[in-house]
């Protein structure tokens, strides 16, 4: 169990609220504002946070920081209500707590605003800690990333994007190549930092992280043989961002 929930205890959570409602904004259940949207508030999760956290509903692999299944296990197991779980969530995304002193990552602030602060929190309370998959309208809330057709070279290119929404995931995880030079491109229009890479004799040959909409390039000799494709930045290979490459 992360020391945060220990140091975040029920004071920090009942301050959340508290702020919540200062501003008006009816985050902690009551109050006469429209209901959380829990289908935008998954988007909005599987886009601007996942890549940094784990949470098995929204299927994301994220780990810069804490898995929000985990995180709220122990105090909803004491008690604590999934609508203090949103308040905290809300207050977190808003004003980000640095939770612990040696931690180095870092929350950026704000990466959600006004309503879309409001769904993301109220969608993260609501699945945190559970098993399973989402049903009903949820469930296909998000399009699976990494199903794309699979990546053909054309005149020793070689384009595999990044998923655009920010999941960790290529949009495919096949591609192919003929023996010898290949530029290989990843275009990556989403906020989260990545590359694109292949292990050569052993070395990893990576083209510059991007985002935003820059292209990763990155300039090969392959032989025959079966290559994986990889996104260098830490967490993000072994959260799925990878596949095959096969040179013939
Ligand atoms: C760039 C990476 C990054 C992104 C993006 C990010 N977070 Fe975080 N988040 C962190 C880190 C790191 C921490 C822990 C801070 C610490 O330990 O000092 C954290 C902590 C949290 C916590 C507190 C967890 C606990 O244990 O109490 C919540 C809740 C949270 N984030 C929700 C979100 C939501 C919702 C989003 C999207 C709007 C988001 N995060 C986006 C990195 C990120």
């Amino acid at each position: 169990m992360r020391i945060a929930l220990g140091r975040r205890g029920a004071p920090v959570a009942l301050a959340g609220c508290a702020s919540v409602l200062a501003l008006g904004v009816s985050a902690c259940g009551s109050g006469g504002e429209a209901p959380a949207d829990l289908v935008a508030g998954k988007q909005v999760f599987v886009e601007k946070c996942g890549a940094c956290h784990t949470l098995n509903r929204a299927g994301t692999k994220g780990t810069t920081g804490p898995n929000l299944d985990d995180a709220f296990r122990q105090a909803l197991a004491d008690g604590m209500n999934r609508a203090t779980v949103r308040g905290t969530v809300w207050d977190q995304v808003l004003h980000p707590a640095k939770l612990s002193t040696n931690s180095p990552a870092y929350m950026p602030p704000k990466l959600a605003e006004g309503r879309d602060a409001v769904n993301v929190a109220a969608y993260v309370a609501a699945v945190t800690g559970k098993s399973g998959q989402d049903t009903g309208v949820l469930a296909t809330a998000v399009k699976a990333a990494g199903g794309g057709q699979p990546a053909v070279a054309k005149a020793g290119v070689l384009q595999i994007d990044a998923d655009p929404n920010g999941q960790l995931a290529y949009v495919t995880d096949k591609a192919s190549a003929p023996a010898g030079a290949l530029e290989i491109r990843s275009k990556n229009a989403s906020q989260v930092d990545h590359d694109i890479a292949v292990d050569v004799d052993g070395q990893t040959q990576a083209g510059e992280v991007v985002k935003d909409g820059g292209t990763s390039v990155v300039k090969v000799d392959l032989k025959p043989g079966k290559y994986t494709f990889f996104c260098t930045v830490q967490g993000h290979k072994a959260a799925g961002m990878q596949g095959t490459l096969t040179v013939k």
